[in-house]
């Protein structure tokens, strides 16, 4: 890119600050507008980069310095928030989990095809190279025929922020982490012929799931907690190796054992990758990513509808 990409941001919380000081670090992109309801927090977020504190929405994401929007506020706002940004004409990198429920994706998945903009999923974990590598290593057969898949997410995170565990905003360990192990089992086996979720509610939220996915001859078993200690780790375990990955949302290097040999599968991560990638994308013209395409997401949601079913967890504002 010749020029610096110019995005503008709705919400500007944690994960907000983390992506402007990354993004804007590499001259590659620009945060032209940014907008969220406290102004006092919208203008600290702003001052360092020279931002418009926009007074709405529409304010931040209509002007025409504006190449594409990107959209990290609370679960419970991701829909109407994507909508109204889709209605101004521009592309939209959405946050996850992309929408509370599959039938709100579905819809801005059809609004955007209507209109003929991009619309992706900030799934970072598949801009990443190690994520993108295991799904190579595992569609090669190099492991042979997969066994066993363990997969869990579960960290003490409940103190992190309100949005963790705060029904009103669609928190809970599902939405918020669980969509991680989803996602990454969902790439490399496809959608799973059976779903088995058992949740733990606590005050309106799940705070921890076991959620079991069936696949032919196998099945992916994830643990998936906001009050758990049990860390994050995938292992897969095939008839050939074995293949281990600790923090694999975050796309850190994973060991191989096949026989006597042990390989570390490594490669860049982070989200100047995720955010060059999109930016190319939009530019490119193209209307879905080729990184986290537009099936994946809906797929994914569906996944978290029928674990949601399951455990009866329906959130106050779906009453
Ligand atoms: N991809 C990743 O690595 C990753 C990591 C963490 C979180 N996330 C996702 O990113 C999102 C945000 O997480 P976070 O930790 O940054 O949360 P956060 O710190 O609570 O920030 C949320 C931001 O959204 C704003 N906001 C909320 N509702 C709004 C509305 N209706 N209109 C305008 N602004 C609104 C809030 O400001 P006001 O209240 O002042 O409006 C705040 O600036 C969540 O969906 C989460 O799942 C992704």
């Amino acid at each position: 890119m010749a020029e610096a990409f110019r995005w503008a941001f709705i919400g500007t919380g944690t994960l907000a600050k983390k992506v402007i000081k990354e993004i804007t670090a590499t001259g590659r992109h620009a945060v032209v507008s940014a907008y969220s309801r406290s102004r006092e927090r919208l203008e600290a977020f702003c001052r360092p980069y020279g931002t418009y504190a926009a007074e709405s929405v529409e304010d931040a994401v209509s002007r025409p310095d504006v190449d594409g929007v990107y959209i990290s506020v609370t679960n419970e706002s991701h829909y109407e928030i994507c909508r109204r940004c889709l209605e101004l004409g521009k592309p939209v990198l959405l946050e996850k989990p992309f929408t509370i429920k599959a039938e709100e994706t579905e819809r801005l998945q059809a609004l955007a095809k209507s209109k003929g903009l991009y619309l992706s999923e900030a799934m970072w974990t598949w801009y990443s190279d190690v994520p993108n590598k295991v799904l190579e290593l595992v569609r090669s057969g190099r492991l042979g025929k997969v066994k066993d898949v363990y997969m869990s997410y579960s960290r003490y995170s409940i103190d992190y922020a309100p949005r963790v565990s705060d029904p009103l905003l669609g928190g809970g360990a599902l939405l918020d982490i669980g969509i991680y192990p989803i996602t990454y089992s969902y790439r490399l086996f496809g959608f799973p012929k059976g779903i088995h979720c058992n949740g733990d509610i606590v005050n309106g939220a799940d705070y921890s799931d076991d959620i079991v996915l069936d696949y032919d001859g196998f099945k992916v078993r994830m643990d998936v907690s906001i009050v758990g200690t049990k860390g994050e780790v995938m292992i897969i375990d095939g008839s050939e190796g074995t293949l281990m990955n600790v923090d694999y949302h975050y796309g850190l290097p994973a060991a191989v054992k096949v026989g006597d040999d042990v390989e570390v599968i490594q490669g860049d991560r982070g989200y100047n990758k995720e955010f060059d990638a999109v930016a190319f994308e939009i530019l490119e013209g193209l209307t879905e990513s080729r990184f986290i395409p537009m099936r994946s997401t809906l797929d994914c949601m569906r996944i978290l509808d029928e674990c949601r079913r399951q455990m009866n967890l329906v959130y106050p504002f779906e009453r």
